[in-house]
């Protein structure tokens, strides 16, 4: 139970507030619409409590300004009471994942993949307190983070977003990351949201919003264990998961979201949807809705057909298939985290203390994203201990990631699946940008044909290889969709399935230019240092045997800086992997498994001899 929840005080106001809303006003509270599909007046005349962007839905110039002018029209709106409408604060949501990745000029954090190497739970609580500023610096009160998944298989599209195959690092983090979005609820705060319930990790064949099948005991220890710390932290949100367990899609599943969460765990903030989750519990969507909302889901966000699902539900209460007692039980639900979160006290967007704060994107921020990228380089290879370079060596950097801060930050910035090139992503340093500054003799080998590589110019090489950015399904290493349905026949329902990015875990099938890179470079007798981009661990034997030291470098962020900083010895490596790293596709190899026989172990990172 949740002490801020549990004020007799706030809870006298929302029963009063609760007992004059008309059946309008409290769906109207329990349904969330995409800033696109919904203006400022629709959002009053339906009463609506929630707006969201999904990743890359972005207001004017896509600047703080532009999101705080966006956020004071809706919170007026919301506001405006007369006859017909109750002045009941909405709350805006974001997937501010690692940063508020969304905004031109924001701090964006190396993606959770590398955080769980760096195995520091109070750097984890200090970038929960940047990330709040920079997202209230938009007036935004809301994230979707942070994501708890175990991820278990490393063909799923969303490994990078999970902090470790293993519960332990996710536990360890869950409770500091929600302390830092969430604070003391005050000014320096905003509301987070741990996701998605649950399993999602443990999809079967890496399938994103697939089936996961586990017993209960399983599912239990190794995917429900992270939300304890974070619901102990006080988090006021949890998300759904798209995913069925056993059969059962979590969007439909009373037991999970009702008997366990809510019951046995006394979680008393409200639960939310996923993006249309419910759509798959039902070839009919008017029987999806009821299933989603007598589940135990309270907010839906349904950006599209909001309308639809406001006369959905208003039918089922009517007709008693939903009764009053759910709505009014959610609608409680989400009044009782607006007012703990302060909503009905604060000044509108514009008139609050981070609005349009200095602080966004400072070098002080990126001074903590530095800080996270150096802990979370893991060092796989060091032959001859190449590393630390030194700075007066004559340095040829090259391959497709070195120059290219979009591909470094990965999905979920600034668009969805993410940006190419460096125009996108203002204010940070890609690799080669930090390179350059501490090794001015460095040269650039702008069009990866390497022609300049020659022993006579050059010591030694960096080259960045790796993935390009991706988001859910569409980072997914998937053969086809028969692999679909054989691992979704036991959904009931139907699943999303999006274009996958690839059908193999073979770094050198997947991107075979990297290696012709790496060996236009060894062939001339070069060495190399070869660091890879990428949202999780790949099969990379054959460029692991062309390199001298290899280094994992995950999605660092914005601040390549901090890659440059390890590589010639200004930090040291510390990091240490939070995945096993596999030998081969299947089956996945996870630490604890019988017969385990990774490439690298769990844990493992080599630190550099002398720094
Ligand atoms: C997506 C993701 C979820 C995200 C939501 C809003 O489908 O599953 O993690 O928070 O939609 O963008």
């Amino acid at each position: 139970m949740n002490p801020a929840l549990q004020n007799p005080e706030l809870q006298k106001k929302v029963d009063n507030l609760l007992a004059r809303m008309s059946l309008d006003q409290k769906i109207g509270q329990m349904t969330q619409a995409e800033r696109m599909t919904c203006t400022p007046e629709q959002l009053k005349q339906y009463h609506l409590g929630s707006i969201l962007s999904g990743g890359g839905s972005t207001p004017g110039e896509n600047r703080p300004a532009d999101w705080v002018d966006m956020n004071d029209a809706y919170w007026a709106a919301s506001l405006e009471e007369d006859a017909d409408h109750l002045a009941i604060p909405l709350i805006y949501g974001v997937d501010a994942i690692h940063g508020n990745n969304n905004v031109l000029g924001a701090t964006v954090f190396p993606h959770n993949i590398g955080l769980g190497a760096t195995n520091d739970p109070d750097l984890l609580n200090s970038i929960a307190q940047v990330t709040a500023r920079e997202i209230l610096a938009t007036g935004v009160e809301w994230t979707f983070a942070p994501t708890l998944a175990v991820a278990r298989d490393n063909h799923w599209g969303r490994v990078y977003e999970s902090y470790s195959e293993d519960p332990e690092i996710v536990r360890s983090y869950a409770g500091k990351f929600v302390e830092g979005l969430q604070a003391d609820l005050g000014d320096d705060s905003v509301v987070a949201c741990v996701k998605h319930w649950v399993g999602d990790g443990g999809t079967n064949n890496g399938i994103d919003q697939g089936e996961t099948t586990l017993s209960l005991n399983e599912l239990e220890r190794t995917h429900m264990s992270p939300y304890y710390p974070a619901l102990e932290a006080g988090v006021l949100t949890v998300m759904v998961s798209f995913n069925s367990w056993n059969g059962d899609k979590c969007h439909g599943h009373q037991a999970l979201v009702t008997d366990v969460l809510k019951g046995q765990l006394k979680f008393d903030g409200f639960v939310v949807s996923d993006w249309d989750g419910i759509d798959y519990l039902a070839e009919d969507y008017y029987q999806a809705v009821a299933l989603g909302v007598n589940s135990g889901i309270d907010m839906f966000m349904v950006p599209e057909n909001w309308q639809t699902f406001i006369q959905h539900l208003r039918k089922h209460v009517e007709l008693g298939t939903v009764p009053l007692s759910r709505i009014d039980d959610a609608v409680r639900r989400i009044l009782l985290v607006k007012h703990a979160c302060g909503l009905f006290d604060k000044p509108r967007p514009s008139q609050r203390k981070w609005s349009n704060h200095a602080s966004f994107g400072s070098d002080e921020h990126r001074a903590v994203a530095r800080e996270a990228v150096q802990k979370s380089l893991v060092l796989l290879k060091n032959d001859g201990n190449l590393l630390p370079l030194q700075r007066k060596s004559r340095i040829l950097v090259a391959g497709k990631n070195a120059d290219n801060r979009g591909h470094q930050c990965g999905g979920f910035t600034v668009a969805w699946q993410g940006t190419d090139g460096n125009e996108f992503i203002e204010g940070g340093t890609s690799l080669w940008e930090g390179i350059q500054s501490l090794s001015p003799t460095a040269v650039l080998s702008e069009d990866g044909s390497v022609a300049e590589a020659s022993p006579e110019n050059f010591d030694c090489a960096i080259v960045v290889i790796g993935e390009r950015p991706y988001a859910e399904g569409m980072g997914d290493i998937r053969m086809n969709n028969d692999v679909i349905v054989e691992a979704g026949s036991q959904i009931k329902g139907s699943m999303k399935v999006l274009e996958p990015y690839g059908h193999t875990l073979e770094l050198a099938e997947l991107h075979p230019e990297d290696l012709a890179t790496i060996q236009r470079i060894t062939e001339q007798g070069i060495p190399c240092v070869v660091v890879l981009i990428s949202g999780r661990t790949l099969l990379i034997n054959k460029e692991l045997e062309q390199s001298t030291a290899f280094v994992a470098a995950w999605l660092p962020g914005s601040e390549g800086q901090g890659v440059a900083d390890v590589l010639f010895g200004d930090a040291n490596f510390q990091g240490k992997l939070a995945f096993s790293w596999p030998k081969k596709a299947r089956p996945p190899i996870n630490r604890g498994d019988k017969d385990y026989d990774p490439l690298f172990p769990y844990g493992y990172g080599l630190t550099c001899q002398r720094t």
